[in-house]
This record gives C-alpha cells, structure tokens and sequence, in this order.
C-alpha cells in the first residue's frame, strides 16, 4: 500500500523520520544509555572490524568506517563482498566481521560471511530482516528495524543502517574510552533531533524537484564529496543511475583533479555535497575548479555554506545545520529526493527500474 503516495520510494524516503525514531528507540533507552545484544559485540576485545556489504549496503559500512575510526580510534576494513568472497582475505587477531544487508539474503554477502564464519571470525550481522539467512547465520544479529523495503533502491534502509552503525561507533567509544560520557552524551542528544532535522529536509523536495527537472536533461553528472560525505558521493550517483539510467560517478572531491576533471564542461552537471565541517574549505576549492571550467554545480550545503560558497553555484540547496558526524544521514535526504524526482520526470519505472531484483540472491 502506497498510502497515497505515487511510489513505494517516494512513501519509504517520506518515512525516515518515523523509522529512524524506530531505530533509535531500538538501541537507546530514555536515559541515553546504548543497548547492544548482551551476547554481543565486547568492544574492549575487539582490534579490528571487517565490513562487508554490496551496494548501498556498502557505502553505509563506507560511512561507518570514518566514524568507527574517528570516534573510537578502531581500524576497520570495508570489501564489497563480491571482491571479498573470491580474495579470501587473511585476518589479524580479534578481528570481527560485520555484514550489512537490507535483505539478509544477498549471495555474495552470505557467500562471505561463511568464509569467515570457517576462517573462526566473530560474525555479527545488521539486516532489515530478523529471519533472513545473513541473520540466522550470525553470531550477533542486529535489526535495523526499517520495516519492509519495497522500491528497489534502497532508501530508507540505508539511513536506518546509518544510524544503528553510528550508535554502534559510539557504544565502541564508550567502551574503548576514545569519548568522555560527556562527548558521548552530547552525540546521543544530536542523534535525537535527527528525525526532526529530516523532516525539515523533506520539506525542501519541491526545490529539489525543480532543480531535477535540469538534472533529467543531462547524459553525466558528477557527485563529490569529502570525508564521510565521499561515501554519500556514491550512493547519490548509484540512486541516480539506477532509478533514471543516466550516468553519475561519484568521487572523493580531492580525486577531481587526478582524472575526472576531464570531463567537466558547461553541460555536465556536478552535485557537490558540503556541508560547513572542517573539510568545508578543501571541497569548495574543488568546486571552484569546476566552475572554472563552466561545469553546472549543484551545491548541497546548509545556510553558512550557502553564504561563503553559493555565488557561481547554478543551484543551491541549503539544509538545515547539523553536526559534523551526523551529516552523512542528513545529506542522503537530497541525493534519494534528486535521483527520485529526475526518475520521475523522465517517467522511467522508479519503483521497478529496468534489469534489477530487489533481493540479489544468485552471485
Ligand atoms: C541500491 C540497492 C542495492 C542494494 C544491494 C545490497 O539502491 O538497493 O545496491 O543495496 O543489492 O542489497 P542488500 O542490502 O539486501 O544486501
């Protein structure tokens, strides 16, 4: 059921904010206290983490291993798991794997995970589906609690993921001492304006919608982001192909010079995803190397980023503020609603895109 809604994606990016409060309810309790499975994840004996996922699942564990790195100071390793499963990696002590699947059903990941689970690895799993075969294979299965994912693309599982991996960082901090209780405190009131922080970034859909409507005229568009927003830089362009079958890469905005540079001129659009952090200034040089070279920037950024680096941006998209380390979730509001609305009025499938399944269950 749509619930008036024209597209299950459009009805699944709508419902963020309410899943992510699901989400949030889920590992948090009233005092601000994170609840991991008991049988769990003992971050105090835990060296290093390997993630692996496919897809949007993968830029989640992308996002995830800047935050398990920065605030928990814990070396993670992030394979796409059809890569993973072939190279048959070796392992340093203590090294817990982690999967990441919407499904819980997808071959290559669960092909993976085996291989860990016989190569002795601590198996720990984040699925939308508690009976899903990547879950029930777990030695600790963690939901995401999304509810059902009907559109093909993933939307709101991806934020759902975001979110529970970030809490996950945080418990690591904890334990490992990486966070003061007060720094952590701080991050867990910040998570709890995000649903109202997303909502207040639906808001701006009928902008992203007119500013789409130039995007759907394009062959190529670039996304660029830095630090954990690189990964945000991806999935914008997978959402993207995907759904409107135009072509979009995204790039770490510092690789721009070594190569993709190339392609830049007046008819090629380039999302830029900036919100005002430490890196801010780095990524708007990048932009302003594209705009040198006539390229048509779409800057997504909030109000002081908007202010220091709109002028020459063909369009900007300015969202609420937000804190650094949760930018990431915020940010892959306008990247579903951009794919989305450019899908629409190109009028393909949105829900159905053309050659793909929703569960990828053969390799
Ligand atoms: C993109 C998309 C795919 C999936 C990938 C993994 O919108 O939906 O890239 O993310 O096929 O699927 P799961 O998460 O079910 O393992």
């Amino acid at each position: 059921d749509k619930a008036g809604y024209k597209h299950f994606m459009a009805k699944e990016i709508a419902e963020q904010p309410a899943v992510i409060g699901t989400t949030l309810d889920r590992y948090l309790d009233a005092e601000g206290r994170i609840h991991l499975p008991a049988n769990g994840l003992d971050f105090a004996r835990i060296d290093r983490i390997s993630m692996v996922a496919c897809g949007t699942a993968s830029y989640a564990c992308q996002v995830a291993k800047y935050w398990f790195e920065q605030l928990a100071r814990l070396p993670v390793d992030v394979d796409i798991a059809s890569e993973f499963r072939y190279r048959e990696p070796p392992f340093v002590a203590n090294t817990t794997a982690l999967f990441v699947s919407q499904s819980g059903e997808t071959a290559d990941t669960l092909a993976a995970l085996r291989y860990c689970a016989e190569q002795g690895l601590q198996i720990a799993s984040l699925t939308n589906v508690p009976e899903s075969s990547i879950a029930r294979e777990s030695d600790v299965a963690l939901p995401i609690e999304a509810g059902v994912e009907i559109g093909v693309a993933s939307t709101k599982a991806f934020t759902c993921q975001l979110t529970a991996l970030f809490i996950m960082a945080l418990k690591a901090a904890q334990v490992r001492g990486t966070l003061t209780p007060a720094q952590i405190a701080d991050h867990l009131v910040q998570l709890r304006q995000l649903p109202g922080l997303i909502n207040a970034t639906l808001s701006l859909s009928d902008r992203i919608e007119d500013v789409s409507r130039k995007l759907a005229e394009a062959r190529d568009v670039l996304f660029l982001g830095r630090g954990a927003l690189y990964p945000l830089a991806l999935e914008g362009a997978l959402k993207l192909k995907e759904i409107s079958y135009i072509h979009a890469e995204g790039y770490a905005s510092g690789e721009l010079k070594h190569g993709p540079i190339a392609l830049i001129d007046r008819k090629v659009p380039v999302v830029v995803l900036a919100p005002t952090d430490p890196l801010f200034d780095k990524t708007v040089s990048n932009m302003q190397e594209v705009l040198a070279r006539e390229g048509k920037v779409i800057l997504i950024t909030d109000a002081a980023g908007a202010k220091r680096a709109g002028e020459g941006a063909a369009h900007v998209i300015t969202l609420p503020e937000i804190p650094p380390a949760l930018a990431p979730i915020l940010y892959a509001i306008p990247a579903q609603l951009l794919a989305y609305h450019t899908a629409v009025a190109k009028g393909t499938d949105v829900d159905q895109p053309r050659n793909l399944a929703k569960s990828v269950t053969v390799e």
